[in-house]
């Protein structure tokens, strides 16, 4: 039985979420455990959604459509769900896409997002979610950020911004920025908006203080420069714990797995640096288990070989071989390597069991672009279920809550 309320202006809200640039659906596997159904998702890319349709089953919700096709994807949202989440490309954003920045081709797509939102006047959802990468707080200067959220906060949400590290859960340093969106017609005791004139023992401070380990500097200076129409508020979350894990753990080490040569492994550990390679050696002496991750990368026009043994680095799309990861693994005094497989890619990413039916590169090409998941559920643990479930709460009695 799914619990429905009552909202302020008289619809009846489930706890339904429309899923914008849905990719593979990580944010949906993300937030599905709770109780979250997804009524909505869009993306652009038919390989997408065929990795989507392999792990959900099919999906009549899941419309391929340009965001920029406003009519034909507001038309499909008679009713506005209580959240919505849109992790925009973040190509422009980054040095890969020569910081092109908001207004770029591809992240331009936030401000169709925005226009979707606009079209749902009568009501709009009451908690957004957005999701990109922390080049958004620099790019332009902080300019796109302070525009990005202008525009949101105009179409009524309080506005809350986090840097969330997927390290915090899994073996992958992914940092992320999530902005959170709280619309003005939330009645959610948990929300807490900031006053004019901040006192030291202002709640909305003393929860932003407390959780300084997800608010860097960077994001904080560029918040207190950015004029939002509505405001700033936050919900008194604690600051993530770090899970016991290790890199081992999500990587192969059978003989079926594709190794490289002997020559290959070689080439490879030549192209290391030295304190890479004497870290290697160390191992090897020592007989030591060790599994570590590498990329390969161009620097002073040599191509280098970078690996560490703590994390894998952030997952990217394989577009070149730059872009993919190696696995380094010394067993048995023997240095042995070979690219990372895409189910070593889906764990990285928490979806380990990921139902893969397409070809592994395309595979990787679309977990490297999605969301760590379980980032979405610390987050739905500590944010998006206790504000659903505040607002239900904080209904008068003649609206109480009615089974669907
Ligand atoms: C960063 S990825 C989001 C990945 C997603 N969170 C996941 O878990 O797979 C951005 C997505 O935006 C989609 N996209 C790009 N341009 C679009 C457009 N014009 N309309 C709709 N979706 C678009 C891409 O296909 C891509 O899947």
């Amino acid at each position: 039985m799914r619990r429905r309320h009552t909202g302020s202006e008289g619809a009846a809200y489930s706890k339904d979420f429309a899923e914008f640039f849905a990719g593979i659906g990580l944010v949906h596997l993300g937030l599905q455990p709770s109780g979250w159904r997804c009524v909505y998702a869009n993306d652009i890319e038919p390989k997408k959604h065929a990795m989507y349709e392999a792990q959900f089953g099919r999906a009549a919700h899941y419309h391929l459509e340009d965001i920029w096709n406003t009519d034909a994807v507001a038309g499909r949202l008679a009713k506005a769900p209580f959240l919505a989440t849109a992790s925009f490309p973040c190509v422009d954003l980054s040095l890969a896409g020569h910081w092109r920045g908001i207004d770029g081709e591809h992240s331009s797509t936030y401000f169709g997002f925005l226009k979707v939102l606009e079209r749902m006047r009568r009501e709009r959802p009451k908690v957004v979610m957005l999701e990109n990468v922390c080049g958004f707080l620099t790019s332009r200067k902080g300019a796109d950020f302070q525009r990005a959220l202008g525009g949101l906060a105009e179409l009524g949400y309080w506005v809350d911004a986090i840097v969330l590290d997927a390290k915090w859960f899994v073996p992958q340093s992914r940092p992320r920025l999530f902005v959170f969106g709280f619309h003005d017609t939330l009645d959610s005791p948990l929300v807490i908006r900031r006053r004019e004139g901040l006192a030291l023992d202002d709640p909305w401070a003393m929860a932003v203080d407390r959780t300084a380990v997800v608010r860097p500097n960077g994001l904080l200076s560029l918040s207190d420069r950015t004029y939002l129409p509505t405001g700033w508020a936050t919900v008194a979350f604690p600051p993530p714990q770090r899970m016991e894990y290790r890199l081992l753990e999500v990587i192969d080490l059978d003989d079926s797995q594709e190794w490289w040569s002997d020559e290959e492994t070689s080439r490879h550990y030549e192209m290391m640096e030295t304190p890479s390679k004497r870290r290697v050696d160390e191992l090897i002496g020592s007989g030591d288990r060790a599994i570590g991750a590498a990329f390969r990368r161009t620097r002073r026009g040599q191509t280098r070989c970078e690996v560490r043994f703590d994390l894998a680095g952030c997952l990217r799309t394989p577009k070149g071989g730059s872009a993919k990861q190696i696995v380094v693994a010394v067993v048995g005094g023997k240095l042995r390597m070979r690219w990372m497989s895409a189910r070593e890619y889906a764990r990285l990413q928490g979806a380990g069991e990921f139902n893969i039916t397409v070809p592994p590169l395309q595979a990787m090409y679309g977990f490297g672009d999605a969301v760590c998941v379980p980032a979405v559920r610390w987050i739905d643990r500590h944010i998006l279920t206790p504000v659903f479930e505040s607002h239900s709460a904080a209904l008068p009695a003649h609206a109480a809550p009615a089974s669907a």
